[in-house]
Protein backbone atom coordinates (compact mmCIF):
# COMPACT_ATOMS: atom_id res chain seq x y z
CA UNK A 1 0.00 0.00 0.00
CA UNK A 2 1.27 3.52 -0.55
CA UNK A 3 -0.33 7.03 0.31
CA UNK A 4 0.68 10.16 -1.76
CA UNK A 5 0.83 13.87 0.02
CA UNK A 6 3.05 16.01 1.57
CA UNK A 7 4.88 14.45 4.33
CA UNK A 8 7.23 16.19 7.48
CA UNK A 9 10.31 13.84 7.75
CA UNK A 10 13.66 14.08 9.57
CA UNK A 11 16.97 12.89 9.91
CA UNK A 12 16.84 10.41 13.07
CA UNK A 13 20.41 11.81 13.83
CA UNK A 14 19.10 15.71 13.38
CA UNK A 15 18.55 18.56 16.08
CA UNK A 16 15.22 18.23 17.38
CA UNK A 17 14.22 21.30 15.55
CA UNK A 18 15.44 20.25 12.38
CA UNK A 19 12.42 19.02 9.63
CA UNK A 20 11.32 19.42 6.25
CA UNK A 21 8.42 18.88 4.14
CA UNK A 22 8.70 16.81 1.35
CA UNK A 23 6.18 18.19 -1.43
CA UNK A 24 4.35 15.38 -3.95
CA UNK A 25 5.85 12.51 -1.65
CA UNK A 26 4.69 8.86 -1.27
CA UNK A 27 5.48 6.66 1.47
CA UNK A 28 4.81 2.55 1.23
CA UNK A 29 4.21 0.36 3.77
CA UNK A 30 3.89 -3.72 3.99
CA UNK A 31 2.32 -5.83 6.85
CA UNK A 32 2.34 -2.49 9.22
CA UNK A 33 5.88 -1.57 8.13
CA UNK A 34 6.99 1.62 6.29
CA UNK A 35 9.28 -0.01 3.55
CA UNK A 36 10.04 3.62 1.60
CA UNK A 37 9.06 7.24 1.80
CA UNK A 38 10.24 9.69 -0.31
CA UNK A 39 9.27 11.86 -3.64
CA UNK A 40 6.79 10.26 -5.73
CA UNK A 41 8.77 10.40 -8.88
CA UNK A 42 11.16 8.30 -7.29
CA UNK A 43 9.22 5.96 -5.90
CA UNK A 44 10.36 2.55 -7.59
CA UNK A 45 7.33 0.41 -9.26
CA UNK A 46 4.53 -0.98 -7.46
CA UNK A 47 3.55 -4.21 -7.82
CA UNK A 48 -0.50 -4.90 -9.71
CA UNK A 49 -1.98 -5.41 -6.15
CA UNK A 50 -0.99 -2.31 -4.76
CA UNK A 51 -3.35 -0.31 -2.79
CA UNK A 52 -2.94 3.34 -3.60
CA UNK A 53 -4.41 6.22 -1.04
CA UNK A 54 -4.12 9.51 -2.01
CA UNK A 55 -3.62 11.84 1.00
CA UNK A 56 -4.92 14.97 -1.35
CA UNK A 57 -3.79 17.83 0.40
CA UNK A 58 -2.99 16.43 3.69
CA UNK A 59 0.08 16.98 5.82
CA UNK A 60 1.41 13.05 6.53
CA UNK A 61 2.90 13.18 9.80
CA UNK A 62 3.79 10.52 12.19
CA UNK A 63 1.48 8.92 14.26
CA UNK A 64 1.81 10.82 17.71
CA UNK A 65 3.26 9.16 20.93
CA UNK A 66 2.07 10.22 24.32
CA UNK A 67 4.57 9.49 26.08
CA UNK A 68 2.52 10.42 30.16
CA UNK A 69 -0.61 9.81 31.25
CA UNK A 70 -2.66 8.42 33.93
CA UNK A 71 -5.10 7.12 31.84
CA UNK A 72 -6.94 4.24 34.24
CA UNK A 73 -8.61 6.05 37.13
CA UNK A 74 -12.10 5.83 38.42
CA UNK A 75 -14.08 9.21 39.26
CA UNK A 76 -13.44 12.55 38.25
CA UNK A 77 -11.94 15.82 40.52
CA UNK A 78 -14.42 18.54 38.62
CA UNK A 79 -14.60 19.91 42.77
CA UNK A 80 -11.67 20.60 42.98
CA UNK A 81 -10.85 22.42 39.73
CA UNK A 82 -13.97 24.79 40.83
CA UNK A 83 -11.73 24.92 44.52
CA UNK A 84 -8.88 26.27 42.64
CA UNK A 85 -10.55 28.49 40.52
CA UNK A 86 -11.62 30.06 44.10
CA UNK A 87 -7.87 30.37 45.30
CA UNK A 88 -7.51 26.88 46.54
CA UNK A 89 -3.90 25.33 46.35
CA UNK A 90 -3.53 22.00 44.50
CA UNK A 91 -1.43 21.16 47.53
CA UNK A 92 -3.64 22.62 49.81
CA UNK A 93 -6.58 20.14 48.53
CA UNK A 94 -4.30 17.04 48.72
CA UNK A 95 -3.40 18.09 52.46
CA UNK A 96 -6.92 18.05 53.15
CA UNK A 97 -7.52 14.40 51.55
CA UNK A 98 -8.70 15.11 47.88
CA UNK A 99 -6.19 15.19 45.34
CA UNK A 100 -4.07 11.90 44.41
CA UNK A 101 -6.07 10.29 47.73
CA UNK A 102 -9.29 11.09 46.33
CA UNK A 103 -8.59 9.73 43.24
CA UNK A 104 -7.37 6.31 45.12
CA UNK A 105 -10.25 5.82 46.80
CA UNK A 106 -12.92 6.11 43.44
CA UNK A 107 -9.92 4.02 41.78
CA UNK A 108 -9.95 1.30 43.98
CA UNK A 109 -13.67 0.76 44.20
CA UNK A 110 -13.71 0.86 40.79
CA UNK A 111 -13.65 -3.13 39.14
CA UNK A 112 -10.99 -4.07 36.55
CA UNK A 113 -13.69 -3.89 33.57
CA UNK A 114 -15.24 -0.85 34.38
CA UNK A 115 -11.46 0.80 34.49
CA UNK A 116 -11.09 -0.99 30.93
CA UNK A 117 -14.64 0.35 29.35
CA UNK A 118 -13.77 3.58 30.33
CA UNK A 119 -9.91 3.40 29.35
CA UNK A 120 -11.52 2.28 25.76
CA UNK A 121 -13.42 5.21 25.30
CA UNK A 122 -10.26 7.45 26.02
CA UNK A 123 -8.41 5.61 23.84
CA UNK A 124 -11.21 5.54 21.09
CA UNK A 125 -11.21 9.54 22.05
CA UNK A 126 -7.37 10.21 21.99
CA UNK A 127 -6.50 8.20 18.41
CA UNK A 128 -9.04 10.33 16.51
CA UNK A 129 -7.18 13.28 17.49
CA UNK A 130 -4.07 11.29 16.53
CA UNK A 131 -2.36 9.42 19.36
CA UNK A 132 -0.98 5.97 18.01
CA UNK A 133 1.21 4.86 21.14
CA UNK A 134 0.31 6.10 24.73
CA UNK A 135 2.46 5.59 27.83
CA UNK A 136 0.27 4.86 30.94
CA UNK A 137 0.86 4.87 34.51
CA UNK A 138 -1.03 3.29 37.91
CA UNK A 139 -0.63 4.70 40.77
CA UNK A 140 -4.30 5.67 41.87
CA UNK A 141 -4.20 1.75 43.44
CA UNK A 142 -1.70 1.93 45.92
CA UNK A 143 -2.33 -1.20 47.24
CA UNK A 144 -0.67 -4.45 45.68
CA UNK A 145 -3.80 -5.65 44.53
CA UNK A 146 -5.30 -2.34 43.34
CA UNK A 147 -1.80 -1.60 41.57
CA UNK A 148 -2.10 -5.09 40.13
CA UNK A 149 -5.25 -4.52 38.87
CA UNK A 150 -4.43 -1.11 37.24
CA UNK A 151 -1.35 -2.92 35.07
CA UNK A 152 -3.79 -5.85 34.04
CA UNK A 153 -6.29 -3.15 33.09
CA UNK A 154 -3.30 -2.05 30.77
CA UNK A 155 -2.70 -5.34 29.56
CA UNK A 156 -5.63 -5.91 28.24
CA UNK A 157 -6.51 -2.43 26.65
CA UNK A 158 -3.74 -3.87 24.43
CA UNK A 159 -5.16 -6.79 23.08
CA UNK A 160 -8.82 -4.97 22.76
CA UNK A 161 -7.62 -2.07 20.52
CA UNK A 162 -5.32 -0.50 18.29
CA UNK A 163 -3.21 2.16 19.95
CA UNK A 164 -0.04 0.88 21.08
CA UNK A 165 0.19 0.85 25.52
CA UNK A 166 3.79 0.97 27.45
CA UNK A 167 2.84 0.70 31.31
CA UNK A 168 4.27 2.14 33.96
CA UNK A 169 4.56 1.26 37.91
CA UNK A 170 3.63 4.52 39.36
CA UNK A 171 2.81 2.69 42.97
CA UNK A 172 5.68 5.38 44.34
CA UNK A 173 2.73 8.37 43.38
CA UNK A 174 2.28 9.24 47.13
CA UNK A 175 2.20 6.83 50.24
CA UNK A 176 -1.33 6.22 50.69
CA UNK A 177 -3.11 7.32 54.16
CA UNK A 178 -3.23 3.60 55.80
CA UNK A 179 0.84 4.22 55.40
CA UNK A 180 0.64 7.93 57.77
CA UNK A 181 2.84 7.64 59.92
CA UNK A 182 4.52 4.09 58.44
CA UNK A 183 6.53 5.57 55.33
CA UNK A 184 9.39 3.08 55.66
CA UNK A 185 6.41 0.21 55.78
CA UNK A 186 5.19 1.53 52.68
CA UNK A 187 8.76 1.54 50.91
CA UNK A 188 9.13 -1.72 52.21
CA UNK A 189 5.67 -3.11 50.72
CA UNK A 190 6.80 -1.08 46.82
CA UNK A 191 10.22 -3.04 46.81
CA UNK A 192 9.80 -6.21 48.35
CA UNK A 193 6.50 -7.43 47.46
CA UNK A 194 4.65 -5.03 44.49
CA UNK A 195 7.54 -4.62 42.31
CA UNK A 196 8.54 -8.55 42.61
CA UNK A 197 4.92 -9.02 41.81
CA UNK A 198 4.66 -6.93 38.61
CA UNK A 199 7.91 -7.62 37.12
CA UNK A 200 6.87 -11.58 37.59
CA UNK A 201 3.95 -10.90 36.07
CA UNK A 202 5.26 -8.53 33.12
CA UNK A 203 3.07 -6.22 34.02
CA UNK A 204 5.60 -2.89 33.19
CA UNK A 205 8.16 -2.06 31.82
CA UNK A 206 9.04 1.37 33.40
CA UNK A 207 9.15 2.24 37.13
CA UNK A 208 7.87 5.77 38.18
CA UNK A 209 8.51 8.12 41.66
CA UNK A 210 6.83 11.58 42.31
CA UNK A 211 10.09 13.28 43.87
CA UNK A 212 8.12 15.54 46.07
CA UNK A 213 8.01 17.23 49.73
CA UNK A 214 3.96 15.88 49.59
CA UNK A 215 5.28 12.89 47.78
CA UNK A 216 8.63 10.78 48.17
CA UNK A 217 12.34 12.47 49.16
CA UNK A 218 14.91 11.46 46.61
CA UNK A 219 16.65 9.40 49.05
CA UNK A 220 13.37 7.26 49.24
CA UNK A 221 13.22 7.57 45.27
CA UNK A 222 16.99 6.00 45.14
CA UNK A 223 15.70 2.94 47.18
CA UNK A 224 12.64 2.61 45.03
CA UNK A 225 14.56 2.50 42.00
CA UNK A 226 17.03 0.10 43.09
CA UNK A 227 14.80 -2.54 43.67
CA UNK A 228 13.13 -1.55 40.27
CA UNK A 229 16.40 -1.93 38.19
CA UNK A 230 16.86 -5.03 40.17
CA UNK A 231 13.77 -6.45 38.78
CA UNK A 232 14.39 -4.82 35.22
CA UNK A 233 12.44 -1.63 35.61
CA UNK A 234 13.78 1.07 33.79
CA UNK A 235 13.60 4.50 36.00
CA UNK A 236 10.95 7.33 35.25
CA UNK A 237 10.65 9.93 37.64
CA UNK A 238 7.97 12.92 38.08
CA UNK A 239 10.56 15.46 39.24
CA UNK A 240 10.74 19.40 40.19
CA UNK A 241 7.36 19.59 39.38
CA UNK A 242 6.37 22.02 42.41
CA UNK A 243 9.58 22.62 43.38
CA UNK A 244 13.39 21.90 43.03
CA UNK A 245 14.06 19.16 45.00
CA UNK A 246 16.92 17.80 42.85
CA UNK A 247 15.06 15.39 40.91
CA UNK A 248 16.52 16.43 37.39
CA UNK A 249 19.75 15.48 39.10
CA UNK A 250 18.92 12.14 40.50
CA UNK A 251 16.90 11.10 37.23
CA UNK A 252 20.45 11.56 35.41
CA UNK A 253 22.02 9.20 38.15
CA UNK A 254 19.85 6.65 38.18
CA UNK A 255 19.61 6.92 34.11
CA UNK A 256 16.36 7.02 33.52
CA UNK A 257 14.49 7.30 30.72
CA UNK A 258 12.46 10.21 31.41
CA UNK A 259 12.35 13.13 34.06
CA UNK A 260 8.68 14.68 33.38
CA UNK A 261 7.35 18.28 34.55
CA UNK A 262 10.62 20.04 35.41
CA UNK A 263 9.44 22.94 35.99
CA UNK A 264 11.62 24.13 38.56
CA UNK A 265 14.52 21.61 37.67
CA UNK A 266 18.03 23.85 38.74
CA UNK A 267 20.91 24.86 36.17
CA UNK A 268 23.12 21.89 37.38
CA UNK A 269 20.02 19.39 36.51
CA UNK A 270 19.66 20.49 33.84
CA UNK A 271 23.04 20.11 32.86
CA UNK A 272 22.87 16.60 34.48
CA UNK A 273 20.10 15.22 32.61
CA UNK A 274 21.99 16.66 29.47
CA UNK A 275 25.07 14.55 29.64
CA UNK A 276 22.97 11.73 30.65
CA UNK A 277 20.97 11.94 27.47
CA UNK A 278 17.44 11.89 29.78
CA UNK A 279 15.03 12.83 27.89
CA UNK A 280 13.25 15.56 29.31
CA UNK A 281 9.09 15.68 29.39
CA UNK A 282 7.36 19.21 29.06
CA UNK A 283 3.42 18.57 30.30
CA UNK A 284 2.05 21.95 29.65
CA UNK A 285 -1.83 20.88 30.29
CA UNK A 286 -0.54 20.48 34.01
CA UNK A 287 1.21 23.92 34.17
CA UNK A 288 -1.86 25.45 32.60
CA UNK A 289 -4.52 23.95 34.94
CA UNK A 290 -2.64 24.63 37.72
CA UNK A 291 -1.69 27.98 37.19
CA UNK A 292 1.90 27.18 37.30
CA UNK A 293 5.35 28.44 35.88
CA UNK A 294 5.61 26.84 32.58
CA UNK A 295 8.41 24.46 32.03
CA UNK A 296 11.56 26.37 30.03
CA UNK A 297 11.81 24.02 27.28
CA UNK A 298 14.27 26.52 25.53
CA UNK A 299 16.49 26.16 28.16
CA UNK A 300 16.63 22.40 27.90
CA UNK A 301 17.10 22.49 24.19
CA UNK A 302 20.04 24.74 24.33
CA UNK A 303 21.55 22.88 26.61
CA UNK A 304 21.46 19.80 24.44
CA UNK A 305 18.38 17.79 26.18
CA UNK A 306 15.45 16.39 23.91
CA UNK A 307 12.23 17.77 25.22
CA UNK A 308 9.15 15.16 24.36
CA UNK A 309 5.74 16.83 24.88
CA UNK A 310 2.83 14.49 26.91
CA UNK A 311 -0.78 15.18 27.86
CA UNK A 312 -0.28 14.16 31.77
CA UNK A 313 -3.90 13.06 31.27
CA UNK A 314 -4.96 12.37 34.94
CA UNK A 315 -8.09 13.53 37.05
CA UNK A 316 -6.41 16.26 39.02
CA UNK A 317 -3.98 18.30 37.30
CA UNK A 318 -4.39 17.97 33.35
CA UNK A 319 -7.86 16.15 33.31
CA UNK A 320 -7.38 16.17 29.22
CA UNK A 321 -5.76 13.89 26.61
CA UNK A 322 -5.90 16.18 24.00
CA UNK A 323 -2.15 15.73 23.00
CA UNK A 324 -2.52 18.50 19.98
CA UNK A 325 -3.54 20.83 22.65
CA UNK A 326 -0.35 20.35 24.08
CA UNK A 327 1.46 20.48 21.49
CA UNK A 328 0.09 24.11 20.60
CA UNK A 329 0.57 24.76 24.48
CA UNK A 330 4.40 23.63 24.53
CA UNK A 331 4.89 26.40 21.81
CA UNK A 332 2.96 28.98 23.35
CA UNK A 333 4.05 28.71 27.39
CA UNK A 334 7.16 26.77 27.21
CA UNK A 335 8.32 28.07 23.49
CA UNK A 336 9.01 25.47 21.80
CA UNK A 337 8.49 25.98 18.20
CA UNK A 338 5.72 23.52 16.07
CA UNK A 339 8.61 21.58 14.43
CA UNK A 340 10.13 20.83 17.96
CA UNK A 341 6.24 20.39 19.48
CA UNK A 342 5.73 17.71 16.92
CA UNK A 343 8.92 16.15 17.13
CA UNK A 344 8.67 16.24 20.68
CA UNK A 345 5.45 13.98 20.16
CA UNK A 346 6.47 11.61 17.82
CA UNK A 347 10.24 11.02 18.00
CA UNK A 348 11.35 12.67 21.06
CA UNK A 349 8.00 11.44 22.88
CA UNK A 350 9.02 7.29 21.66
CA UNK A 351 12.84 7.81 22.72
CA UNK A 352 10.95 8.84 26.36
CA UNK A 353 9.49 4.92 26.16
CA UNK A 354 12.83 4.14 24.25
CA UNK A 355 10.81 3.28 21.27
CA UNK A 356 12.25 5.67 18.52
CA UNK A 357 13.67 2.95 16.60
CA UNK A 358 9.69 1.13 16.23
CA UNK A 359 7.56 4.27 15.67
CA UNK A 360 7.68 7.93 15.48
CA UNK A 361 9.10 9.32 12.14
CA UNK A 362 8.16 7.62 8.73
CA UNK A 363 11.50 6.03 7.89
CA UNK A 364 11.60 2.60 6.11
CA UNK A 365 11.35 -0.33 9.37
CA UNK A 366 9.44 1.72 11.38
CA UNK A 367 5.89 0.89 12.29
CA UNK A 368 3.24 2.57 9.79
CA UNK A 369 2.07 5.00 12.15
CA UNK A 370 0.83 8.26 10.85
CA UNK A 371 -1.65 10.52 10.39
CA UNK A 372 -3.30 12.73 7.72
CA UNK A 373 -3.82 16.46 9.03
CA UNK A 374 -5.85 18.90 7.79
CA UNK A 375 -2.98 21.81 7.16
CA UNK A 376 -0.73 22.85 5.00
CA UNK A 377 2.44 22.49 6.97
CA UNK A 378 3.07 21.73 10.81
CA UNK A 379 3.29 25.39 11.59
CA UNK A 380 0.07 25.94 10.42
CA UNK A 381 -1.79 22.93 12.36
CA UNK A 382 -0.03 23.78 15.78
CA UNK A 383 -1.05 27.92 15.17
CA UNK A 384 -4.43 27.67 13.75
CA UNK A 385 -6.05 25.11 17.19
CA UNK A 386 -9.00 23.62 16.17
CA UNK A 387 -11.20 20.64 17.77
CA UNK A 388 -10.04 17.77 15.63
CA UNK A 389 -7.46 18.64 12.42
CA UNK A 390 -6.68 15.08 12.12
CA UNK A 391 -8.84 13.32 8.84
CA UNK A 392 -7.13 10.11 9.00
CA UNK A 393 -5.45 7.60 11.32
CA UNK A 394 -2.95 4.55 10.97
CA UNK A 395 -1.64 1.99 12.73
CA UNK A 396 0.43 -0.73 11.89
CA UNK A 397 -0.56 0.31 8.16
CA UNK A 398 -4.92 -0.09 9.02
CA UNK A 399 -6.40 2.84 9.40
CA UNK A 400 -8.44 3.10 12.42
CA UNK A 401 -9.80 6.24 11.91
O1 LIG B 1 1.54 14.22 36.94
N1 LIG B 1 2.34 14.95 39.95
C1 LIG B 1 1.81 13.91 40.25
N2 LIG B 1 0.90 13.25 39.57
C2 LIG B 1 0.02 13.80 38.60
C3 LIG B 1 -1.16 14.44 39.20
C4 LIG B 1 -1.95 13.49 39.90
C5 LIG B 1 -3.25 14.03 40.39
O2 LIG B 1 -3.41 15.22 40.72
O3 LIG B 1 -4.12 13.17 40.47
C6 LIG B 1 0.72 14.73 37.67
O4 LIG B 1 0.49 15.94 37.63
FE1 LIG C 1 1.93 12.76 35.75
Amino acid sequence: MHNIGRLAVWDPAGSQSELNHVERAALRWENGRITWCGREEDLPVAGVDETRIDAGESLVVPGLVDCHTHLAFGGWRADEFAMRIAGADYLEIARAGGGIASTMRATRSASEDELVERSLGFLAEMSRNGTTTVECKSGYGLSLEDELKVLRVYRRLQQLQDVRIVATFLGAHVVPPEFSGRRSDYIRLLTREMIPAIAEEGLAEYCDVFVEETAFTPGEAREIFEAALSFGLVPKLHADQLSDTGGAALAAEVGAASADHLEYASEDGIGAMAGAGVVAVCLPLASLYLGKTPMKAREFIRRGVRVAVATDFNPGSAPSHHLPLAMTLACTMSRMTPAEALKGATIVGAAAIRRERQTGSLLPGMAANFLLVDAPDVEHWLYHFRGNAVQGVFIGGKQVH
